[in-house]
């Protein structure tokens, strides 16, 4: 399939990058809107696993109940608003106990003890239970959305519907955890991620593994846009050496094999498939010039139970690529932050990243109509 090209199509004005007006609006257009990767099931191994997720002044608690379910609630007790968890994961036991009065909540989220209450008028535990957040578990991994009534995780990121089964998701764990923070706004990363224009430059080993035209994208418009990218050693993989580092996911056809495949899904994460193994980008922007990273490498029970399971060669080779990477985008950064900034344009290697800001100004633009904003 031929790219879709960029239309002399040009990046963004300086004021997205610099504008705190803007970047509040994205917090409330976008972030607080928006489905977001908040983790993976194999962080709740057990009843009463959980793990925190927070984005500005919210903090949703992520917690597996007596029965098994993943739930998410509010982060916040429904006496006088105490935060309940404090710990970023832990285990709660078989009931959460809030550490100011001890109101107690069961792991579905109902009041089940509320010490001195009994006689206060009109007390009903029932109206009391935490407040639920908005989940999806997406082949295991796990979206929160914050807003009170969110478009459905089907409605809003239908290109991530049936796809990747074969990779089976939900049984990966991650082996190995970076975390990243980079002078630099949210959405260079998402354009950074999105070409391989630079990749003959600044990667030479990235792309004697995969040269940069040795791409096709399958989803080139809407919240989730990507594709393969086919290696030059159909049995190799992304890792410092060229070669595979595990045994490839069972269920690949011998195409899949000889692929990784790259998708942005907006506006937080990216997901980059290989024949061996599963690394996951989570963005976060913390303010309209810093951004956290975090990335995590997932394999399958079986590979990391294998006899001399080393994952260090896919962790090398990305941890490297990654830093050359930030390093990219936080000098861009100053260029688009400058006064003397005019938007450049884009070649049809960045077809991509004209189709990721037209998703941004639709999902920014509060004038648009909700049709328009979920269209995918
Ligand atoms: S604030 Fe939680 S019991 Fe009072
Ligand atoms: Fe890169």
């Amino acid at each position: 399939m031929k790219p879709r090209t960029a239309f002399g199509q040009h990046t963004l004005p300086g004021e997205y990058f610099t504008s705190e007006e803007i970047f509040r609006a994205e917090r409330t257009q976008i972030f607080h809107r928006s489905w977001l990767l908040a983790g993976h099931v194999s962080q709740l191994p057990a009843p009463g696993s959980y793990f925190l997720f927070e984005l500005d002044r919210e903090s949703v608690l992520v917690l597996r109940d007596a029965g098994g379910t993943v739930r998410a609630f509010h982060n916040l007790c429904r006496h006088r608003g105490s935060r309940l968890c404090l710990a970023p994961h832990g285990e709660i036991g078989a009931t959460l106990q809030c550490p100011y009065h001890a109101w107690t909540y069961g792991l579905d989220g109902t009041l089940r003890a509320a010490p001195n209450m009994g006689d206060v008028p009109g007390f009903d535990p029932k109206t009391l239970g935490l407040k639920p957040a908005a989940l999806a578990d997406w082949q295991g991994f796990l979206f929160l959305n914050l807003a009170a009534d969110p478009v459905p995780f089907e409605t809003a990121l239908p290109g991530l519907v049936g796809k990747f089964e074969a990779w089976r998701l939900p049984e990966l764990r991650s082996v190995h955890q970076e975390v990243y923070e980079v002078e630099a706004n949210w959405k260079l990363f998402f354009h950074n991620y999105s070409e391989c224009y630079h990749c003959p430059k600044v990667h030479p080993h990235l792309n004697k593994l995969t040269p940069y035209r040795n791409t096709e994208n399958d989803l080139d418009e809407g919240p989730v846009l990507g594709g393969p990218m086919w290696m030059s050693n159909p049995d190799g993989s992304m890792t410092s050496h060229g070669g595979r580092c595990a045994v490839p996911f069972a269920g690949l056809s011998p195409e899949e094999r000889g692929r990784v495949y790259y998708y942005t899904v907006f506006p937080s994460t990216f997901l980059s498939l290989h024949p061996d193994y599963v690394m996951v980008h989570r963005a976060l922007a913390l303010g309209v010039d810093r951004t956290r990273i975090v990335c995590d490498w997932y394999f399958h029970p079986d590979a990391i139970g294998a006899p001399g399971f080393d994952p260090r060669s896919a962790v090398d080779f990305w941890d490297l690529t990654n830093r050359q990477d930030w390093e990219l985008c936080a000098n861009a950064h100053k260029g688009v932050a400058s006064n003397a900034w005019e938007p450049g344009p884009y070649s049809d290697l960045e077809s991509q990243l004209a189709a990721f800001d037209r998703q941004y100004l639709r999902a920014l633009a509060p004038e648009a109509p909700a049709a328009a904003r979920r269209q995918g």
